[in-house]
């Protein structure tokens, strides 16, 4: 299951999301907006990276004007891993050695067919494990609350 959500400026970008989504037969959750009207990304980015962190759903695509505002809510969540890109090796690293279980995209960054690319690379790249495991386990367990 993979967590979906934006703000308002990220709002087109999810909407094509989740076709992509579908056409892929992946099964996803929207935790908002609900539409380009004005919001706040915090709203949505904080509900999607809790049911992350509680297991509900394995990873997240969240968009928003620039990808930075929902990644930083994201990565105040335990156990979340976003990673905010904005070319497709990126995403592939991301996942290769980070086991990042989110993606953070901006749609007044990127073109759509950037996206897409992004998007492909993040759901189709498997963790690496060996060494990086060992520093992946450390985010986690050197972090202070
Ligand atoms: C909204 O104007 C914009 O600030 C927001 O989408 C995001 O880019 C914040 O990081």
């Amino acid at each position: 299951m993979i967590a979906i959500a934006s703000d308002h400026a990220g709002y087109t970008f999810k909407e094509k999301i989740k076709e992509i989504l579908q056409q892929r037969g992946i099964s996803f959750k929207d935790y908002g907006a609900s539409s380009d009207e004005r919001s706040d990304y915090p709203d949505f980015a904080h509900a999607a990276s809790e049911a992350i962190s509680q297991g509900e759903c394995e990873r997240g695509i969240f968009v928003c004007g620039t990808g930075i505002g929902v990644g930083i809510v994201a990565n105040k969540h335990k156990g979340v891993r976003a990673a905010m890109c904005q070319i497709p090796e990126a995403a592939r690293l991301a996942r290769l050695h980070n086991n990042a279980n989110v993606l953070t995209i901006g749609e007044r960054l990127i073109g759509w067919d950037t996206a897409v690319e992004i998007i492909t690379v993040f759901l189709d790249t498997e963790f690496e494990g060996g060494r990086h495991a060992d520093r992946v386990e450390k985010i986690h367990s050197l972090t202070k609350k």
